[in-house]
């Protein structure tokens, strides 16, 4: 048996393509004043055509196996927390691993939607420390760009696509994961759906008409459930480290709405400059924010050795969870 598990490296990958506020003026009934006030986003990247969310997925895997010192050929799992695979058979694991030419890894993607990558860490996590695995590539990389529903402004004004990866070790490195804790709640399914398209509901011709093959959400619920089970996780997955919100250095939330992460801060009892954000430049890229959100923390100098990092996330099911970490 292990006893720790550690994140190695990390690296993300965002296209290059932008929408602006005043891209969705022309498209929809909205504003950049109401966006921005109501949600804090500015802009948001999408893939280019052909791009899907392997190719993402695979930029930010290279460098987070860089940053970790590792070849492909070192990893024993690949675990993608996406919920817009590149196709529904195979799993996006399965196409990354190819494309990485990691032949000893296990693959298998996560659907938690935008809780997929704290999923992902908190299974590595697991995988490591029963000393199943040495060196698991965990990946949240989404193109909500082909699920969103372009003619819907309740909708279309908040999604990103981009990718983050991270390596989890057995042997240490930058930081370790002092505790993960998940959840979930099924009774809210309803809340933040894809109607059509699965075996409950098979695809019509006239669901390429009526939008019901894009996300449909109830925004209100999830906002006001978001807020408390970030909260809760996070404060669940502190205790279980022997840590309080007050030991928190910085706080990367999943960026959904920037009034969601002030909410959480304020329950939390954090100031602004505790709480990473990133969503003014890419609105909510689901399972890729909180990666990306690590990745660029470390890059910018934000984090240091010794300081204590709380990620947390929340999606559709409803799932959710946080995970500690220590530089
Ligand atoms: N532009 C202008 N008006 C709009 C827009 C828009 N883009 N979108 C909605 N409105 C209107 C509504 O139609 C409504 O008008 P009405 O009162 O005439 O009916 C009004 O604005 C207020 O709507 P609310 O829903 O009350 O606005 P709210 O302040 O709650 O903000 C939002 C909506 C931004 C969606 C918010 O509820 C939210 O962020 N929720 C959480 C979303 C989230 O986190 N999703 C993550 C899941 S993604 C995943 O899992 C893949």
């Amino acid at each position: 048996m292990q006893s720790e598990a550690w994140i190695t490296g990390t690296g993300c990958y965002v296209p290059e393509r932008v929408l602006t506020n005043a891209d969705l003026e022309r498209m929809v009934d909205t504003s950049d004043e109401w966006i921005i006030s109501r949600t804090g986003i500015k802009r948001r990247h999408l893939v280019a055509e052909g791009q899907a969310t392997s190719d993402m997925g695979e930029q930010a895997s290279k460098r987070a196996l860089e940053a970790a010192g590792l070849t492909a050929l070192e990893l024993d799992l690949i675990l993608v927390g996406t919920v817009t695979p590149d196709m529904v058979l195979p799993s996006t694991a399965a196409l990354l691993q190819e494309r990485l030419g990691a032949e000893k890894a296990a693959i298998n993607d996560i659907v938690a939607a935008c809780a997929g990558f704290i999923y992902g860490v908190a299974t590595a996590r697991a995988f490591v420390m029963s000393g199943m695995c040495k060196n698991v590539l965990v990946v949240g990389a989404e193109t909500l760009s082909s699920i969103t529903n372009y003619h819907d402004r309740n909708t279309c004004v908040l999604f990103g696509d981009g990718a983050g990866a991270a390596i989890v070790s057995a042997r240490p490195g930058p930081a370790k994961i002092l505790s993960a804790c998940l959840r979930g709640d099924g009774r809210q399914w309803q809340d933040l759906q894809i109607p059509a398209g699965g075996s409950l509901s098979r695809l019509t011709p006239s669901d390429l008409e009526n939008g019901s093959r894009f996300i449909h959400m109830n925004g209100s619920e999830v906002f006001k459930y978001a807020v408390r089970g970030m909260t809760e996780s996070s404060e669940k997955a502190l205790s279980d480290a022997g840590l309080k919100a007050s030991d928190i250095k910085l706080f990367i939330p999943h960026q959904a709405n920037v009034r969601i992460m002030e909410a959480v801060a304020k329950r939390l009892e954090l100031s602004p400059d505790q709480v990473f954000n990133n969503i003014e430049e890419y609105g909510n890229t689901s399972s890729a924010s909180v990666p990306i959100g690590l990745d660029e923390a470390r890059r910018q100098g934000r984090i240091r050795p010794g300081d204590v990092v709380v990620l947390s996330a929340f999606g559709a099911g409803f799932c959710w969870g946080s995970a500690v970490l220590q530089f």
